[in-house]
C-alpha cells in the first residue's frame, strides 16, 4: 500500500543523496563553507551543475557577487564538519575557524578547495533563478579532479565513503557498489 507524502516533503523522496561543501571566498578575502545536499549535475556538453541555495542563507550574497564556488566532495569522515558547516551561518561566525579543515587554492577560480575533500569542481555561474525561498545557480565546471585511489574507471569505489544525507540528522553512505 503506498501513502500520500505532503507535498512540502516530497522532496525527501530524493534522499538520500550526496552533500558537498560549497566553498566561496568574498570580494575582501573571507572564505565560507555551507552544506548543500541540493546539487545535481544537470549537463554533461558543456559541463553544467545546478545547486539551491536558501535565499536566507549568507553563501548565495557571496555568489551574487563574485559568480564562483567549490564544490567539495566529503567522505563520511566529514560528517561532523559537514553537520557545522550546514548549522551555522557565515553571516554570524567564520566557519574557516571552527571547522579544522585546511584549504588549498584552486586552478582556475579564486575561492579555495578543501584539502580533506576527495573530490572536487570548480564552478562559475552561468543562470541564477529565484525560486520563492530558494535560488538556484546554474553553473559550469571549469575543472575537475578526484582523489586517484578512490575514484576509478569514472566511479567512486565503495572504500570513498561518499557522505549521503537521508534527512534532518540522518547521514548515511553507499553499501556497495
Ligand atoms: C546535510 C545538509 C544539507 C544541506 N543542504 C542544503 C541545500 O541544499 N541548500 C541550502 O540552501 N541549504 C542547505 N543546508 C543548510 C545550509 O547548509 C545552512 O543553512 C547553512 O547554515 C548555510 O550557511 P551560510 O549561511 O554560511 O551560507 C544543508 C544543511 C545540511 C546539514
Amino acid at each position: 500500500m503506498k501513502k500520500d507524502v505532503s507535498l512540502n516533503e516530497a522532496y525527501s523522496l530524493l534522499h538520500p543523496r550526496p552533500v558537498a561543501l560549497i566553498c566561496t571566498k568574498d570580494r575582501n578575502g573571507k572564505v565560507n563553507v555551507m552544506s548543500c545536499a541540493w546539487i545535481t549535475p544537470v549537463s554533461d556538453e558543456p559541463p553544467l551543475i545546478a545547486i539551491s541555495l536558501w535565499a536566507k542563507g549568507y553563501t548565495h550574497n557571496i555568489i551574487d557577487e563574485t559568480k564562483e564556488f567549490t564544490v567539495n566532495i566529503p567522505s563520511s569522515k566529514l560528517m561532523k564538519q559537514v553537520w557545522l558547516a550546514g548549522t551555522k551561518s557565515g553571516s554570524k561566525v567564520d566557519k574557516t575557524k571552527i571547522l579544522n579543515l585546511k584549504f588549498s587554492p584552486s586552478k582556475t577560480i579564486s575561492p579555495p578547495l578543501i584539502e580533506e575533500c576527495i573530490g572536487f569542481l570548480e564552478c562559475k555561474v552561468k543562470e541564477r533563478l529565484i525560486l520563492n525561498e530558494q535560488i538556484l545557480y546554474i553553473a559550469e565546471i571549469q575543472r575537475a579532479c578526484a582523489e586517484e585511489d578512490l575514484f576509478k574507471n569514472g566511479i567512486w569505489i565503495d572504500e570513498a565513503n561518499i557522505l549521503l544525507h537521508t534527512g534532518g540528522k540522518i547521514f548515511s553512505t553507499p553499501k556497495s557498489i
